[in-house]
């Protein structure tokens, strides 16, 4: 909504339903906040059902991340859309899915997000050759690969989950077979973009050198609750004193 996208769809899957529950009105809890005269609380449990139109989409079988995408076919249409993979946390305050979504407008083709990571973490994602462009501040993606061992891996720049896709995906996306696990790779389709031509073809990059967490990582999920907590008016001082108590 920050980056200014208006329409959202949620692909969801077995025992997710915690998700439309949150973005859904609570008819009971803001009735009694309202008698109560509890403002504050009632704007709180307000805010996630005021967002916006939120859809929801159920992906059948875990079939990878491709497959995933190939279930926003429908809703989406023939229009670029963003695509935010929820265990990826990047706060609000960050301006990369705007600048994405301009380097899409500019280009006509796709775009992902790069982070610079170890080599010995390469393998946890998908990894882009790329070429810079002369006065750009987005790269020419060249080839991607899912997850590349350490000796494949043609660079230490990784995809992060943010992408400004163009719906040229979809049609690859019907026609790309099981890749890397046995799943449907997100990143094999884009590397056939990456080698296309003609409209929808090209893969750009956008090198992110700001905050990001990986939730689905124990370590990461608890720096970031612990930072973004920190950063919070209503109880980030008095967190950040008492960690200090606590640390010794
Ligand atoms: C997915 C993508 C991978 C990307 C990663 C980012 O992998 O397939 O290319 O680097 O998200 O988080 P997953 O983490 O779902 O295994």
């Amino acid at each position: 909504m920050k980056a200014g996208l208006s329409d959202v769809l949620m692909i969801t899957g077995r025992n997710k339903r915690a998700l439309e529950d949150h973005f859904d009105r609570a008819p009971d809890l803001e009735r009694s906040l309202e008698l109560k005269g509890d403002e504050t609380r009632l704007d709180a449990v307000q805010h996630a059902s005021g967002l916006g139109p939120i859809h929801y989409v159920r992906q059948g079988a875990p079939k990878g991340l491709g497959h995933a995408v190939l279930c926003a076919k429908q809703h989406v249409g023939n229009e670029p859309f963003a695509v935010l993979l929820g265990d990826d946390l990047i706060d609000e305050s960050e301006e990369l899915l705007s600048t994405m979504i301009d380097v899409q407008a500019k280009t006509g083709g796709s775009v992902i997000a790069l982070i610079e990571v170890e080599p010995s973490q390469i393998s946890a994602y998908g990894c882009a050759d790329i070429t810079t462009i002369a006065g750009e501040d987005y790269v020419q993606v060249n080839s991607l690969v899912e997850k590349p061992s350490v000796e494949e891996a043609p660079s230490n720049l990784a995809v992060i989950g943010r992408y400004v896709l163009h719906p040229a995906v979809f049609d690859v996306l019907e026609e790309t077979g099981p890749g890397r696990g046995g799943e449907i790779q997100l990143t094999d389709a884009l590397q056939t973009l990456a080698k296309g031509e003609g409209d929808g073809a090209g893969i750009y990059g956008v090198i992110f050198r700001g905050r990001r967490y990986d939730t689905g990582d124990k370590l990461s999920y608890l720096k970031a609750v612990i930072t973004l907590a920190s950063e919070r008016a209503e109880f980030g001082e008095d967190l950040k004193t008492w960690m200090k108590e606590f640390l010794g």
